[in-house]
């Protein structure tokens, strides 16, 4: 009988390009969305997907979102609940006797001291492992998607990048990329894959001016990057929580000083082709970074 793979986080980021690897290899696809609306939209572009409503506050929805399942994408949303929801999941996947878990974490989870955000994965990274599940871990850099979800406003309505990254090179990836490589995981033998964590990046490490310049071409539009104090970034986050605003801080100064600007072959030996370029991304989602 064909295998049925969960795919949680399906509305965001990473999840929703997964979602369109896997329909397109004809696999049968579950989604598990926070709510129907959202995963409408999800069905609009998929319609073979199957949809399953989870709320992580809830853990008494999950039994039923892993029954029939014989492999899972695991993905934490970025939230101090992670470690507990993080937990939930993999019990979840353990009582379903699931096949296969291929968990989202960090590139860098597995430093030490490392950094707190790589410490929380490389904590949840432990209680899969010690699950007795067979799994398979995938250490994504940034993704140039951040671009587009955290930064797309001001480039949009001002033409400008404002981030405390200096001159530091990252090796920004592309989600279409790591949703590549874990289709190509998902849809493998279990054993061959067994145990191992893979750092994925982008196909070379790029600065911010460089950044800004490559969208402003997409676009046909200037952009400027503008190297921000720390003190005004902590500011610039006002409202959000402190834990979140430390660890992001704490990620930015990795950036600074070019720790993340590191580059694997992974991709490629997991797909068959290079990750995609900057310059790829910034053509494929150049509308989301014009003026409305
Ligand atoms: N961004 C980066 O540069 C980066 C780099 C490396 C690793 N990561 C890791 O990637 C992960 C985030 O991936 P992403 O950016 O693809 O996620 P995302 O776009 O933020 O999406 C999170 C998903 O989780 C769902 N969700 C949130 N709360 C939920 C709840 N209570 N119950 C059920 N579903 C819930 C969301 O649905 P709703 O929107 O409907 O709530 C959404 O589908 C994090 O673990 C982060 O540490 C990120």
């Amino acid at each position: 009988m064909a295998e049925t793979i969960l795919v949680t986080g399906a509305t965001g980021t990473v999840g929703s390009e997964l979602v369109r690897a896997l329909i397109n290899r004809g696999v049968n696809t579950r989604a598990a969305v926070h709510s129907i609306i959202k995963g409408d939209r999800l069905r609009h572009f998929n319609p073979e997907v199957q949809l399953v409503e989870v709320d992580y506050h809830r853990p008494a929805s999950l039994p039923l979102a892993f029954t029939g399942v014989d492999r899972v994408f695991l993905l934490t949303p970025f939230s101090d609940q992670q470690l507990i929801i993080n937990q939930q999941l993999v019990d979840a996947a353990k009582a379903a006797g699931v096949q296969q878990v291929v968990r989202l974490s960090a590139a860098g989870a597995d430093m030490e001291p490392g950094i707190q955000l790589g410490r929380w994965h490389r904590q949840m990274e432990q209680y899969l492992e010690q699950s007795g599940l067979s799994h398979v871990i995938l250490r994504p850099t940034s993704f140039m998607q951040n671009f587009v979800n955290y930064q797309g406003q001001s480039i949009r309505e001002q033409g400008a990048i404002y981030l405390p990254l200096g001159e530091g090179r990252m090796s920004y990836i592309d989600a279409f990329d790591i949703a590549e490589v874990a289709a190509a995981i998902l849809t493998d033998d279990v054993a061959k894959h067994h145990g191992q964590a893979y750092t994925l990046t982008g196909p070379q490490a790029v600065n911010h001016t460089e950044i800004a310049g490559i969208i402003g071409q997409a676009t046909g539009r200037p952009v400027q990057y503008v190297d921000v104090p720390e003190t005004a970034a902590r500011q610039a986050m006002q409202g959000a929580p402190q834990w979140m605003v430390d660890s992001m801080m704490e990620l930015n100064a990795l950036g600074k000083a070019g720790h993340l600007a590191g580059t694997t072959p992974a991709v490629e030996q997991l797909t068959g082709r290079p990750p995609r370029s900057f310059q790829e991304f910034a053509q494929e989602h150049r509308h989301e970074l014009m003026p409305a």
